[in-house]
């Protein structure tokens, strides 16, 4: 969520409610494996009203959903000795788990942090004081100081002692985050200089649960409650083809974030761009896709996308969702094909009713959006359509097209070492992403420089 573009529509989201994770036994033969399944529910947006307004014409911020209910994919997990309950954002884009405390001035105040849960870090006979150089910030202007721990972290029948985490003693957001990226992000290696302390796919590693530190990410299609997060597996059922792997681009002269290179689009079958290097980041914590401004541009062309400047983002009537076209995203050459309704989000009213256009046609929002000066992200309208490996040990990142029908599962292990994810083969010839720094740049990220008015979703409002 670092380099998250937290998205406030009511997206028909996604209060989340994660059903039990599963440790497979690690019998012999079987994988070593941990798999959290995620169910997502429909929540109404309280704050929208029943249409839309033209372009120019008076909006209002959403932010008072941006709190937790915005962002799509949780997992539950407790802290501590007796368990404390937590519900976890899972992000891709960051590398530091942290929480709330009860005591800080945004959860003390009423109600505020109980969806997401709240540590108490002296009410736990596991708790061990690590520093005080805790301190997030993410793209959206929120952020959490306080002091990293150790404790006792269970989630479903996994349990690993002494997992390093921050607490937010100071926060702005009362969503705990869970974030699962490069161990270099963490806040005490970025920010502080420290050196890298094991994040939770590393721990999992070290502590021999599962064989590498990679993991794959389902999310299933826009219309589906599950999805799934396989820690040191692949679930060769839950997508057709086979996984192609490309190289993770270096940022600022090391690895840090998953970013690979994007070299075309097409939309129906007709070039939108090509011969591009692009990077771009795979970003869980982000809920649209933003593309560079001129591609952005020619897809709103192709879809009748109505954009409004002041909310970042676009609308297209919602009968584009039953158009058979797709996008089609290659990466050097694998094609990841992202079916035109993927892309369509309904967006509720407070009382539940459709939002409309002035004319009265049923308004969606688009899944696309404009990247400005910053960084181009895919977020979950393109990672839904995608089966994602992210090795970390190996630096790549293997991609397959979802297969939304599937059903069933066949879970492998990930073995470590090079060439560890099954039935993945290396693309030949990848194109190297252009336009990344490629200096020792301290002083801003790139995610940093996603635009921030973009980050902050405003709906129009009529009358
Ligand atoms: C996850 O936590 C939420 C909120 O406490 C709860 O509603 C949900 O049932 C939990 N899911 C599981 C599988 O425990
Ligand atoms: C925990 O309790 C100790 C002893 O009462 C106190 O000094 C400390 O400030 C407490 N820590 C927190 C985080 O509340
Ligand atoms: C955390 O970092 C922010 C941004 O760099 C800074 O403004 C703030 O003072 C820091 N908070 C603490 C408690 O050090
Ligand atoms: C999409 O495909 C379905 C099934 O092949 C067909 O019935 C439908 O008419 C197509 N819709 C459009 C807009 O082409
Ligand atoms: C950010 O977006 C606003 C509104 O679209 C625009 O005026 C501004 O120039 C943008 N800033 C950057 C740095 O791209
Ligand atoms: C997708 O999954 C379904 C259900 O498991 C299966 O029947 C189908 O063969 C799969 N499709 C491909 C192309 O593998």
């Amino acid at each position: 969520m670092k380099g998250s573009i937290i998205i406030a529509t009511a997206i028909g989201i996604l209060s989340p409610c994660i059903e039990a994770l599963t440790l497979q036994q690690r019998t012999t033969g079987a994988p070593r494996v941990v798999r959290f399944d995620i169910e997502r529910r429909e929540v109404q947006d309280p704050a929208a009203r029943d249409s839309l307004r033209r372009r120019g014409t008076a909006s209002a911020t959403l932010d008072n959903l941006l709190t937790d209910q915005v962002t799509l994919y949780f997992a539950n997990a407790t802290l501590g000795t007796p368990a404390q309950t937590l519900r976890l954002h899972i992000d891709t884009g960051s590398s530091d788990l942290w929480v709330n405390t009860p005591t800080s001035t945004l959860c003390s105040s009423q109600g505020e942090c109980d969806t997401a849960g709240t540590y108490t870090a002296n009410s736990s006979s596991t708790y061990s004081y690590v520093s005080s150089d805790f301190n997030i910030s993410y793209v959206d202007g929120s952020g959490a100081s306080g002091d990293y721990v150790t404790d006792t972290i269970t989630f479903g029948t996994t349990t690993l002692d002494d997992l390093q985490f921050g607490i937010g003693y100071e926060s702005s957001s009362a969503q705990g985050i869970l974030g699962i990226g490069y161990e270099v992000n963490e806040v005490q290696v970025s920010r502080v200089g420290k050196s890298a302390y094991q994040n939770l796919p590393a721990k999992l590693v070290a502590d021999s649960v599962i064989a590498s530190n990679a993991y794959s990410l389902w999310l299933d299609d826009l219309a589906s409650s599950t999805g799934s997060i396989l820690f040191g597996g692949v679930d060769k059922a839950k997508y057709t083809g086979s996984l192609q792997t490309l190289p993770i681009q270096q940022y600022g002269g090391q690895y840090s974030e998953f970013l690979v290179t994007m070299t075309g689009i097409t939309m129906g079958g007709a070039t939108v761009a090509e011969n591009l290097a692009e990077p771009v980041l795979f970003d869980s914590g982000s809920s649209l896709t933003y593309l560079p401004d001129s591609i952005t541009e020619s897809i709103y062309e192709s879809v009748s996308a109505q954009y409004s400047a002041e909310d970042g983002t676009a609308f297209v009537p919602c009968s584009l969702a039953n158009s058979n076209s797709t996008i089609d995203f290659t990466f050097s050459s694998p094609v990841i094909s992202v079916p035109m309704d993927e892309m369509v989000i309904t967006v509720y009213s407070s009382t539940g009713r459709q939002l409309t256009f002035t004319d009265g046609t049923d308004a969606c929002l688009f899944g696309i959006a404009p990247s400005g000066s910053g960084v181009n992200v895919f977020g979950d309208t393109f990672l839904r359509s995608a089966y994602v490996v992210f090795d970390l040990d190996n630096n790549e990142i293997s991609i397959a097209q979802t297969n939304f029908s599937a059903t069933t599962s066949d879970i492998l292990e990930i073995a470590s070492g090079t060439a560890g994810v099954p039935g993945a083969t290396a693309v030949t010839d990848s194109v190297a992403a252009t336009g990344i720094s490629s200096t020792d740049d301290t002083s801003s990220s790139i995610l940093g420089s996603i635009n921030a008015t973009s980050t902050v979703y405003t709906l129009p409002m009529y009358g």
